[in-house]
């Protein structure tokens, strides 16, 4: 067992839970605001900033990954390697090897998830209201659940299962208020959102979600080998299914060449663009903390309390008219989590086959 780290005196624990429920309301506003406050003629590219999201957390995962090497945090890392004066060279020799390890493809599942995942977050984000988004959002805890119980033989008490049922039927009342609200969304040209398409890219992006959550947890669970080392390598499976629409639709353009891939990759790509893309790369990686620190169960109390925090913000921000049926959906998707989450800690792992070696 670890001893519990701390950053600035603050474990870790509660540092990274807290940041994840800040964060998951400042993106779910700043994806919304940087997608509606222009004309869809003058978007910017989601396939791009999915890119760029991968890039930078992998970067920044591989160099925390190497720090860690060097001052011999790694799991099973041999200090007499780190001596001498080819240490560095050991190192990185060391680091390719751990991030080719041979389990290495494991990570293409989640990969592949998540790239979708963070696709269809856009396409929600910009046909819903950020609140509306938030809550419908939460019903990845039921997803989480499913999974958990098929792949990783999770037990849940029959409160949990109650509080399930809860948190589907809360959704269901908000998308009525959405589903009312239908005439009064529009973008920066007037142009109405369509609330249908990003209820059924929110509800995939459930799915994607809950698989991938429960895959990576898997996968980590299942070796010895380090956390960052996976998030490399997530990112790395990452960048082909992320590059790949990127690449589809700059086939159709007449004109090649270096210059102008990266013109339309970054076109109209702006500040909040950039702003988008930087609080998504901190959310990946207080994810990656949180699932390391503490569990996925309190990671559902983070993400219920940044509900809250969207809702007051949309009201302020984007004259979000809050409803009696909204307040009502969102308060049953509330409770619904806490009753989720209130239950002792009595859920057991076990895993069906041994997922790494
Ligand atoms: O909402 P959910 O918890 O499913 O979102 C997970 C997000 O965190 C995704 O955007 C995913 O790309 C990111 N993630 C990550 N590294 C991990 C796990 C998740 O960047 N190890």
């Amino acid at each position: 067992h670890l001893s519990a780290p701390s950053l600035w005196g603050i474990p870790l624990k509660y540092f990274s839970l807290v940041t994840l429920a800040v964060q998951n309301s400042t993106l779910t506003i700043i994806m919304h605001y940087s997608r509606v406050s222009t004309p869809s003629s003058q978007r910017y590219s989601a396939a791009t900033a999915v890119l760029m999201n991968e890039v930078m957390k992998g970067l920044i995962s591989l160099i925390i990954a190497f720090s860690r090497l060097d001052s011999g945090h790694a799991p099973m890392y041999d200090m007499t390697q780190a001596a001498g004066s080819r240490g560095r060279v050991t190192r990185l020799r060391r680091l390719w090897r751990d991030v080719f390890s041979p389990d290495c493809w494991k990570l293409s599942i989640p990969a592949i998830l998540y790239v979708i995942q963070n696709n269809l977050q856009y396409v929600a984000a910009t046909n819903l209201e950020a609140a509306t988004f938030q809550v419908t959002y939460q019903m990845k805890i039921l997803t989480t659940a499913a999974f958990s119980v098929m792949l990783l033989r999770k037990k849940l008490s029959s409160t949990q299962w109650v509080s399930l049922l809860f948190l589907a039927l809360g959704v269901g009342i908000v998308q009525i208020q959405a589903g009312a609200n239908n005439g009064a969304a529009v973008d920066a040209a007037n142009h109405l959102l369509d609330p249908l398409r990003g209820f059924m890219a929110v509800t995939a992006a459930c799915f994607t979600s809950g698989l991938a959550g429960v895959y990576f947890e898997m996968v980590l669970k299942g070796s010895q080998a380090d956390l960052w080392v996976r998030n490399v390598q997530l990112s790395l499976f990452s960048l082909l299914p992320a590059l790949a629409p990127i690449i589809l639709s700059y086939r159709g353009q007449e004109s090649n060449g270096v210059g102008s891939f990266l013109s339309l990759l970054f076109r109209n790509f702006g500040v909040w663009a950039w702003a988008t893309v930087a609080v998504q790369v901190l959310g990946g990686l207080l994810t990656a903390l949180v699932i390391k620190y503490s569990d996925n169960i309190l990671k559902g109390f983070a993400t219920s309390l940044s509900i809250v925090i969207s809702f007051l913000s949309s009201v302020a921000l984007f004259n979000f008219h809050m409803t009696f049926t909204f307040l009502l959906g969102s308060a049953v998707v509330l409770v619904a989590t806490w009753l989720y989450n209130a239950q002792p800690k009595r859920t057991a792992y076990f895993p069906i086959s041994r997922p790494c070696d």
